[in-house]
């Protein structure tokens, strides 16, 4: 397994698997325990939820199920638009600690960025942080404007960033600017995104004729080379996968390397394209999706 040091000296494994959509939207069943129980069976440890994903519980459970000890694993969740403020997101939080039937999260995240709201709900992360309740505390689709001004007034330095980020979308100043300032990045919708975002397969990079290319080349799939792609550049992944092929395959990834022409062949595949949200318009929609209880 291959893991990364927070700049709070905390470990996280590289690879992960991300929960948004297992089965379908906000499913909390035995069937996403069943895939979650598999992939622990497989080897993850780092399970990528949030409370707008409405599927805690179920991973609640798998934890339980495994028979693993909790040290074992790394949780993330996320506060969502309508949790942010003090007295919400320390709600919030408590909420998603009951559901997981848990003490303590790794890592917990801001879900998108709410200017007016920043400072009251990382204030509140900061004071389940001190109380040992979060491991770690980060951000996710924060902008380098919204890094400013998280930089301005926190006494926890954000540990890391979890953007969209695949081959078709690279976002390299936004990589750039959280690595120099030990922000590390999480990669979500590694893979060119999940059913959530009804984008036809044929439009994903996972199709990409150069990708199939090095993925013959490596003897590998083309989701083992766009990860790959990504762990090689000291960036962690969560991608979402239900089908047990895709779980096995995800995560082991240790035969091969790619050469450093190969990567910088796939960051030319860059054409700027978002498959999700975008945060500079994303938020009056967030505000309208609930989290369930
Ligand atoms: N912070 C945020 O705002 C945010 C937003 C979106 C997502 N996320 C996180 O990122 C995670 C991943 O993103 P995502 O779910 O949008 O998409 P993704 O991981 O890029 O793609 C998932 C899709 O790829 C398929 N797939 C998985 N492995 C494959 C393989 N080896 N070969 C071919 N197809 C494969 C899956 O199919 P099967 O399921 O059928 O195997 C699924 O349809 C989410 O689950 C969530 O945890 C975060």
């Amino acid at each position: 397994m291959y893991f990364i040091e927070l700049n709070n000296g905390v470990e996280i494994p590289q690879v992960g698997m991300g929960l948004a959509a297992t089965g379908s939207w906000q499913q909390d069943d035995e069937y996403v325990t069943e895939v979650i129980l598999k992939a622990i069976a497989i080897g993850y440890r780092l399970f990528d939820t949030a409370s707008l994903y409405g599927n805690e519980r179920a991973l609640g459970r798998a934890m339980k199920e495994s028979g693993l000890p909790r040290e074992e694993f790394f949780i993330t969740s996320k506060v969502w638009d309508t949790e942010q403020g003090g007295s919400k997101t320390h709600d919030a939080f408590a909420r998603s600690l009951e559901r997981l039937q848990l003490e303590y999260l790794d890592l917990y995240l801001i879900h998108w960025p709410v200017p007016a709201y920043t400072r009251e709900t990382w204030e509140a992360m900061e004071a389940l942080y001190q109380q040992k309740k979060a491991r770690a505390l980060g951000l996710s689709n924060f902008r380098k404007s919204d890094i400013e001004q998280i930089a301005a007034f926190a006494e926890v330095h954000p540990v890391i960033n979890q953007i969209e980020l695949h081959p078709y979308f690279t976002q390299q100043p936004l990589v750039d600017y959280c690595q120099f300032h030990k922000i590390a990045i999480a990669c979500w919708a590694p893979l060119g995104s999940g059913s959530w975002s009804g984008v036809p397969l044929a439009e994903k990079p996972l199709v990409d004729p150069v990708i199939a290319e090095m993925a013959d080349k490596y003897s590998a799939t083309p989701a083992q080379v766009i990860l790959k792609w990504n762990i090689q550049q000291h960036r962690i992944v969560v991608p979402k996968a239900e089908f047990l092929e895709h779980i096995r395959t995800n995560f082991l990834l240790s035969d091969f390397n790619l050469s450093n022409a190969d990567i910088q062949t796939i960051n030319s595949l860059n054409c700027n394209k978002r498959f999700g949200g975008d945060p500079d318009y994303v938020h009056k929609n967030n505000m309208t999706l609930k989290v369930p209880d």
